[in-house]
């Protein structure tokens, strides 16, 4: 497939970066473009691209920006989420590194349609580069008049603060990182009410993603037909289907030949990133398996990669959604037991531990992944590990975010989709003892870190 980048388009320039290069490229004429128009025609453009979040939930972003009261008196904010700590998951520290400008005019052009008047940049603590480029960038928009007051001769006036984050995966769940920014551990919210109601000291906020906040500078340059050209229609018999336009960064991982992050059209199925663009399996090897969106989005078999990288696809295959829409390889050598031992290792040190069912269910999949590891598994914790799956998570109504969904699904689709090769394990590893049905001993406390 041909296609010309769009989101990465400048990034391979010598000084990229930097606002000269940035405006020599055409930089900040969207902004100046959309400071003619009004707020609420700008909404409307971004409501009719149908651009939906790219952080993981895919909420139609114009809507989220349409749930703000109206003719609110006080302050409203922004909060751009750049905490990206989804596993496997680089491609906002790409667009923050390297074109740190193109997320900036995003970010003014919404904070212009939403009325925000400050904006907070949340950034994982992880990402010094980034942090320093992101300062140096917001430095140059002071000096050249697209933030402060009266920004380029408008009534419009913006303050962007960059936040260093507290280095936790919970503190990029939007309500998590409202409550780190206000000094607290980021312990999430129950909603509603929902952050466009009551956000950042309890006043409306909005919370986007970094790449949304690139497209719509995108989508302000070029129009919402030129964004709904691109990507998978929404299914006229699914009146719940918004879609799912625009280009998209793929991150590739894993064992492939060419891992790297990739921009395409919403919609490229998983086998074609893989095999067009990441050049295949490495080492010759089988494909075993692969990740569709971030571990938390559960798993595909090799014989699931016409799966489309859509907003949908990923859920007809057994899978949470499209989530990051970052893909991680697994060839043959890789063994399940490794996987999901891994896995639920990081999600029980990354639970905040406020819900009991997420609190205690990560931990007891921990533990007894680590024990069936150990070659004390029994035929019967596979069960059990699939009764917490079913049961931790916003989906059946548990717990207060979703990383406890994101917890579940890896747990479900490994052992649902690959139940022979956990329980051949369990009887070569423990053949004296893998029926037995009575308790058994848990395992000592378990180091996370
Ligand atoms: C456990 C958890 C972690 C999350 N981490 C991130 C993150 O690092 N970055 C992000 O943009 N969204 C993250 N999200 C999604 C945010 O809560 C929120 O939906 C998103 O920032 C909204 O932006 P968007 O509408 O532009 O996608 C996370 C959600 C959960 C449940
Ligand atoms: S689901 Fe887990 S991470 Fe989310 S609030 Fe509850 S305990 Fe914390």
């Amino acid at each position: 497939m041909t296609f010309e980048p769009v989101l990465l388009a400048n990034i391979d320039k010598h000084d990229s970066h930097t606002l000269r290069v940035y405006e020599a490229g055409g930089g900040y004429s969207a902004l100046k473009k959309m400071l003619t128009q009004s707020p609420g025609d700008v909404i409307e453009l971004v409501k009719s691209s149908n651009l939906r979040g790219r952080g993981g939930a895919g909420f139609p972003c114009g809507l989220k920006w349409s749930f703000l009261p109206k003719d609110h008196p006080g302050p409203i904010y922004m909060c751009i989420n750049a905490d990206e700590s989804e596993p496997a998951t680089f491609n906002n520290r790409i667009l923050m590194e390297q074109d740190p400008h193109q997320l900036l005019e995003g970010s003014i052009i919404a904070c212009y349609a939403t009325g925000a008047s400050t904006a907070y940049l949340y950034i994982r603590y992880e990402y010094p580069r980034a942090t320093k480029r992101l300062q140096a960038a917001i430095d140059e928009c002071y000096e050249r008049g697209y933030l402060g007051k009266n920004i380029k001769g408008s009534d419009f006036s913006l303050d962007i603060y960059l936040h260093r984050g507290a280095a936790a995966y919970i503190c990029g769940e939007e309500t998590g990182l409202i409550e780190s920014l206000e000094g607290k551990r980021a312990w999430p919210r129950i909603k509603p009410p929902f952050p466009a109601v009551e956000g950042v000291f309890r006043k409306p906020t909005v919370v986007n993603n970094i790449e949304t906040l690139c497209c719509i500078t995108h989508i302000a340059d070029r129009g919402a037909e030129w964004f709904k050209s691109m990507g998978v229609p929404a299914d006229p018999d699914n009146p719940r289907d918004a879609g799912s336009y625009g280009p998209k960064l793929y991150c590739l991982s894993g064992h492939v030949n060419r891992p790297g992050c990739y921009e395409m059209p919403l919609g490229i199925t998983c086998g074609e990133l893989i095999e067009e663009y990441g050049g295949g399996v490495w080492k010759n090897h089988k494909l075993k398996a692969a990740v569709p969106g971030g571990i938390s989005m559960g798993l595909l078999t090799a014989d699931e990669m016409d799966c489309p990288l859509d907003f949908s696809g990923p859920g007809r295959y057994g899978c949470l959604g499209l989530g990051t829409a970052a893909v991680t390889v697994m060839d043959e050598t890789v063994s399940m037991v490794d996987f999901l031992h891994n896995t639920s290792r990081f999600f029980a040190h990354e639970s905040c531990g406020q819900c009991t069912p997420c609190r205690e269910g990560t931990q007891w999949a921990y533990s007894m992944l680590k024990r069936i590891k150990a070659g004390k598994g029994r035929l019967k914790d596979l069960d059990l590990l699939l009764e917490i799956g079913d049961t931790i998570g916003i989906m059946p109504g548990t717990t207060i975010c979703g990383l406890a969904d994101g917890a579940a699904w890896p747990l479900k689709n490994a052992i649902r989709k690959f139940r022979d090769e956990f329980e051949e394990y369990i009887r070569r590893t423990n053949p004296d003892g893998y029926d037995v049905t009575e308790p058994v001993a848990a395992l000592p406390v378990v180091e996370l870190h």
